[in-house]
């Protein structure tokens, strides 16, 4: 066949092309670089006499163009009948059962956090932060601790290496207490927060952790009483932990207190014969001692108040009978399911 032939004959197989990759070949068997039809007979004008250059020239710049509007108006056809038969070929069966996709939920750490803050906003408490990096001062000086008291040992431990003035360094905070001072540095009384993160400690065993969750508690009035702080605390772990719970104040030394008061909780009713009747230490707490006050710019003499300390850990694993502290961090997912 010669070129001039299969030229003629091309358009009709243009459009009788069925698929798209037919049509491919037919646009190399005319563009082609080197043996495309078009490409060649384009080629062959060269040795042609001039007159017949000019008319064989227009013919096959007419052609060419006829050509590639064919090639692009068959090429859409063809991809919009595709399409359409995509729906005879290709079924959704929506009925079908997929796998049930798993859903997750917040550990129950901060999920606890979340109830606590809830609880004590309700009783009208702010929530304050503070930096797990604390400096001394405000860690122990400000809250009273004096010097070289043993009282400091538990939470003098963590120093962290950077330039610090020598006698405020920087340590990972052993208790919430020092966002007490913070919060009372940049706010006037009256004061109402509760202030829950982290902290660090040295110890490591079953029921201690190196790091572990507090929230400390503050108010700040004219006429706060100790009354108030049980009934706050009472109401606050009766929610938090159960209506069943029953409570002892005994006497505690905390340096930022006077007095100072240790809460233990113990389960009655219903509750105390499934579980031990045993006294649990659930918190620390006391009235603001009047230096803490002095040393945040705050009279004693017109404003008291009262503050606690909780630990998360310790009241989810009373709540829910954990024996086993590491299992909070452990990441089983057997265990962080069933909460
Ligand atoms: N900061 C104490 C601790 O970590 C807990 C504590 C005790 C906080 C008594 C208080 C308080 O606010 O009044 O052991």
């Amino acid at each position: 066949m010669t070129a001039a032939a299969s030229l003629s004959d091309i358009t009709a197989r243009i459009q009788k092309a069925t698929t798209l990759a037919e049509l491919d070949v037919l646009e190399q068997e005319l563009f082609g670089r080197k043996q495309g039809l078009l490409t060649v007979a384009m080629k062959e004008l060269g040795s042609a006499t001039p007159e017949e250059r000019i008319a064989k020239g227009k013919e096959l710049n007419a052609l060419k163009q006829e050509c590639t509007s064919l090639l692009a108006s068959r090429r859409q056809e063809l991809s919009l009948s595709m399409l359409g038969s995509f729906g005879e070929t290709d079924r959704l069966d929506v009925t079908l059962d997929l796998p049930a996709r798993q859903r997750g939920h917040l550990h129950l750490i901060p999920e606890f956090i979340r109830s606590v803050e809830d609880v004590f906003g309700r009783m009208g408490f702010d929530v304050a932060e503070g930096p797990e990096i604390e400096d001394e001062a405000r860690q122990f000086d400000l809250l009273n601790f004096p010097k070289d008291h043993a009282a400091r040992d538990a939470q003098d431990i963590f120093y962290v290496d950077v330039d610090s003035p020598p006698d405020n360094r920087f340590l990972l905070r052993g208790h919430t207490s020092p966002v007490q001072i913070r919060y009372m540095q940049t706010h006037k009384p009256p004061l109402r927060i509760i202030c829950p993160g982290k902290v660090y400690r040295k110890d490591a065993d079953a029921t201690h952790s190196p790091m572990f969750h507090q929230f400390e508690g503050l108010m700040i009035d004219k006429d706060t009483s100790l009354a108030n702080m049980k009934a706050v605390m009472i109401t606050a772990i009766r929610e938090l932990i159960s209506p069943n719970a029953e409570f002892r104040f005994r006497t505690g030394f905390f340096p930022f207190v006077e007095p100072g008061l240790e809460v233990d909780m113990r389960w009655q009713g219903a509750e105390s014969e499934s579980r031990e009747g045993k006294w649990m230490e659930i918190a620390g707490c006391g009235m603001v001692h009047p230096s803490v006050l002095k040393n945040c710019d705050i009279d004693p003499k017109k404003f008291q108040g009262f503050a606690f300390g909780f630990g998360v850990e310790r009241m989810i694993m009373i709540k829910h009978q954990i024996p086993d502290l590491r299992s909070f961090y452990e990441g089983d997912l057997r265990f962080l399911k069933q909460f």
